[in-house]
């Protein structure tokens, strides 16, 4: 059997054979038979936006694959930076590659002190982290603007260091004025994550001295959130990189997405829900409520995985490891509960609706005593990667710039009416 599809206008009898490719058809095979003639597909649920070969996902089988290393491994054997690297650069690095992208971003964690003083002070005190991280983000670009040459691959590089290293400065500094502190500067003695968790906690002592098992399960998070191919921010990433923003105001915009309780907001919402839930007793009339239509259970579902999210699965591992140390949430056995009954019930089994990464993220970072409005906040400084290489591939590639049609659907022409007469 041939790997081709034919498309034929019936209304012409003109017919095109086209091939598929790595599971994909070119559009333009299309265009040519039906010029004028659109594929109608409001958000994306048939269409490849992009060809890309960082992250393979398979959501049949609820397979996750960072250039091809699976998931599982990565979180088992790897570094955040590490995969940062293997993200950004295809491959995992050599040791001297590590030492150095690891020294790279470490000597590049401080941010301008007028980001401090004239920006992040000038938010009202209970100003949303995440509003606070998309206007940031943005604000970096008036610091650097030479990061508008993305044509310079060099100068990509700086961009992406500048990032990936500044993004949990602005994150802490976020918190930190949230909550009225003064800012911690970064320690240049710890590792990536445990400065972050200096910046965040560290109150008047010297030096902070990390819990090792918290920053371990903090790395593995930010690692299970660095790449998930086309998802609703990166495919923002990747439309705002193809009209050659600079990529400050690119991962502003990506950030924003993600702020959205569809997409990154879900661990937020997860905790919510289980609060509002508050006991066993309560699950069967939230479940109805669910099926119903008035409720929905925040933490399942996902446009790909039609399996159980692999991030879900070593998430709930390691929140073991984290509840020995911190004790164990008092919601966790709610959402075990609500995992246990709903994955036995027609309603989501027939939609199939499984945990995704969301659903136990957020027992974690409650327990590690970050507050609610900062979850998405630790989803973004873990997708900064990702939608980082997103963008690098996609100019490397030279795609176009994003510019879809639409199926017009409003008044024909009709003449101006003085508004006296109307
Ligand atoms: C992330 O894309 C990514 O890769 C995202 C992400 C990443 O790493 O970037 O994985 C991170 O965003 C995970 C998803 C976090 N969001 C949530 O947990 C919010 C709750 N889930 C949903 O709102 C929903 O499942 C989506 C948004 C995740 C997916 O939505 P789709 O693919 O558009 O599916 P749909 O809304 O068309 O739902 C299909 C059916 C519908 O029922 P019917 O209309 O057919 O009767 O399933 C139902 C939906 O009502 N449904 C749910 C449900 N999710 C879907 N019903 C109850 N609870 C849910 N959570």
């Amino acid at each position: 059997m041939p790997e081709t599809v034919t498309i034929t206008d019936n209304r012409t009898g003109r017919s095109v054979e086209a091939p598929i490719v790595n599971g994909g058809v070119d559009a333009k095979a299309w265009s040519d038979v039906l010029p004028g003639v659109w594929f109608l597909d409001p958000g994306y649920m048939t269409t490849a936006s992009a060809q890309s070969a960082i992250t393979e996902l398979d959501g049949e089988n609820g397979i996750l694959r960072y250039r091809g290393y699976p998931i599982e491994q990565l979180a088992e054997h790897s570094t955040y930076l590490e995969v940062c690297y293997l993200l950004l650069h295809g491959d995992l690095p050599t040791k001297d590659q590590l030492e150095t992208w690891v020294h790279d971003v470490t000597y590049h964690t401080f941010l301008h002190e007028n980001m401090r003083r004239r920006f992040m002070d000038g938010f009202h005190h209970d100003a949303h982290p995440m509003g606070m991280m998309v206007s940031a983000l943005a604000a970096l670009s008036t610091f650097y603007p030479e990061a508008k040459n993305i044509e310079d691959p060099q100068n990509r590089n700086i961009q992406i260091n500048r990032l990936i290293s500044k993004t949990p400065t602005i994150a802490a500094m976020a918190y930190r004025a949230s909550i009225g502190m003064p800012f911690v500067y970064p320690d240049n003695s710890l590792n990536y994550t445990e400065n972050f968790l200096s910046m965040m906690w560290r109150v008047a002592e010297p030096h902070y001295e990390p819990d090792p098992v918290l920053a371990k399960a903090l790395d593995v998070l930010l690692i299970l959130h660095a790449d998930h191919e086309q998802n609703c921010s990166t495919t923002a990433m990747r439309v705002i990189g193809s009209s050659h923003a600079d990529p400050f105001s690119a991962v502003a915009g990506a950030t924003a997405a993600l702020y959205g309780p569809r997409h990154g907001g879900a661990n937020e919402a997860v905790i919510h829900m289980l609060t509002e839930i508050g006991s066993y007793e309560n699950i069967p009339a939230f479940i109805e409520s669910v099926k119903g239509g008035s409720d929905r259970l925040m933490g399942f579902g996902h446009r790909v995985y039609k399996a159980y999210d692999p991030r879900a699965r070593i998430v709930k591992a390691h929140a073991d490891e984290v509840f020995k140390v911190t004790g164990k949430s008092p919601l966790l056995d709610i959402a075990l509960k609500l995992e246990e009954i709903a994955l036995s019930d027609d309603y989501f089994k027939s939609r199939n609706l499984y945990p995704n990464v969301d659903f136990y993220t957020g027992l974690i970072y409650q327990a590690m005593k970050f507050p609610m409005d900062m979850f998405t906040v630790l989803f973004a400084i873990g997708r900064m990667p990702g939608w980082l290489a997103h963008w690098q591939e996609s100019l490397e590639q030279n795609s176009k710039i994003s510019r879809p049609r639409q199926v017009y659907m409003g008044p024909s022409v009709r003449d101006y009416v003085a508004v006296g007469d109307r």
